[in-house]
């Protein structure tokens, strides 16, 4: 049996539950899979929270896990139905764990990206351009579509005034640069002067400090007393509240996270033509299965220097238990990304 390294979790908990493990095997390459050689893989926040506690898809059943939902490498072997890709292309890979969970081909075999091999279907990838380096194309995949696709669902529009809250986080750096790129007015928060100085670097038209001033109160002037007509949250609890408030008429509030693990429930109806809804990037690239496609699109904004993915610091393989406590800490300005 061949095996690898790999970062995997035997028991939910703080950060010294990950470990490396050396015995780990290479997963079998399907009809339809690609077994792809990790170069790099990209830290998402709900790595954190399915490391604590698992969450709908993943419980203690489930054990050991390999943590991680995007990566970029060099595809090792294809199955022999795959025409779509082939040995030794560059590709960044979200190979959806959660969605083997929930029952579709693959089962319940997981395979996470803090990895040296990751499985992945076809419609989980797309090909890197040689001008987008590894780490970059990691920390694009999932922060960028997820950016893309709640801004979308958000109907977003030149001329919009929108509010992204977190904009430091690796989701928000991207939100603000697309939400500009469709001609939006951005105001952010962040939790400090310098993280508000470079989101503002990034294009956002206001950054609110958030341990300093209410975001509220910046809202009449950003607005001209109309209100948001965008707002993406990902803070929850008392935020969330606040920012229903916020919204004009006819405004939409997207909600996808719970950072202050606050409640996210929404209220059923919004006077006003006001809307709120939930978004989850895993239920799109389910629904959607084509939605990866995008990626080509930034790469290309990203190759003519458009598009800034804003990677922060990048940790090797064997300190992801370090990495994951520097997020932890809220001291990252962007992504995190491991390298293998
Ligand atoms: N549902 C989905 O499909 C989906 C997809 C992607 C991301 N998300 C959600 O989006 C959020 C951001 O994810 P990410 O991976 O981009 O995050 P990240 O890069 O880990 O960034 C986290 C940053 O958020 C800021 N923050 C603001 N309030 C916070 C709080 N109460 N607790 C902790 N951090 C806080 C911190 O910066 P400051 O110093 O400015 O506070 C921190 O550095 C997460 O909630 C994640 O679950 C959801």
């Amino acid at each position: 049996m061949r095996t690898m390294k790999a970062i995997q979790i035997h028991r939910f908990g703080a950060e010294d539950v990950m470990q490396l493990d050396t015995d780990v095997p290479v997963p079998e390459v399907g009809p339809r899979e690609i077994l792809i050689k990790c170069a790099a893989s990209g830290i998402n926040h709900s790595d954190l929270f399915i490391r604590e506690n698992g969450n709908i898809h993943i419980g203690p059943g489930d054990l050991p896990l390999i943590l991680g939902r995007e990566m970029a490498g060099v595809v090792a072997e294809i199955g022999e139905a795959v025409t779509e890709f082939k040995p030794g292309q560059r590709v960044v890979a979200m190979p959806a764990p959660q969605t083997r969970a929930t029952g579709l081909p693959g089962g319940k075999e997981y395979t996470g990206c803090y990895a040296e091999y990751v499985l992945a279907r076809p419609q989980d990838m797309r090909v890197v351009p040689d001008g987008v380096d590894m780490v970059t194309a990691a920390a694009t995949a999932w922060s960028w579509l997820t950016a893309w696709y709640v801004l979308e669902a958000a109907k977003i529009k030149a001329g919009d005034r929108a509010l992204i809250h977190a904009g430091g986080s690796a989701l928000g750096t991207a939100a603000i640069q697309l939400a500009k790129h469709v001609g939006a007015m951005v105001m952010t928060t962040a939790g400090s002067a310098e993280k508000c100085a470079r989101v503002k670097e990034l294009g956002a038209d206001v950054a609110v400090n958030y341990h300093e001033a209410d975001f509220v109160d910046a809202v009449p002037g950003f607005t001209d007393g109309r209100g948001l007509d965008v707002i993406v949250d990902v803070i929850a609890g008392e935020v969330l509240v606040k920012s229903l408030t916020q919204l004009a008429p006819g405004g939409r509030l997207i909600a996808l996270g719970s950072l202050s693990g606050g409640s996210r429930e929404l209220p059923p109806e919004l006077p006003g033509g006001r809307t709120a809804r939930r978004f989850s990037i895993t239920s799109h690239l389910m629904e959607y299965t084509r939605s990866m496609e995008k990626l080509d699109e930034f790469f290309a904004l990203i190759e003519s220097g458009k598009f800034k993915v804003i990677v922060d610091k990048v940790f090797p393989l064997a300190e992801a238990a370090a990495a994951h406590r520097y997020i932890e800490e809220r001291r990252n300005f962007g992504k995190i990304v491991l390298t293998v």
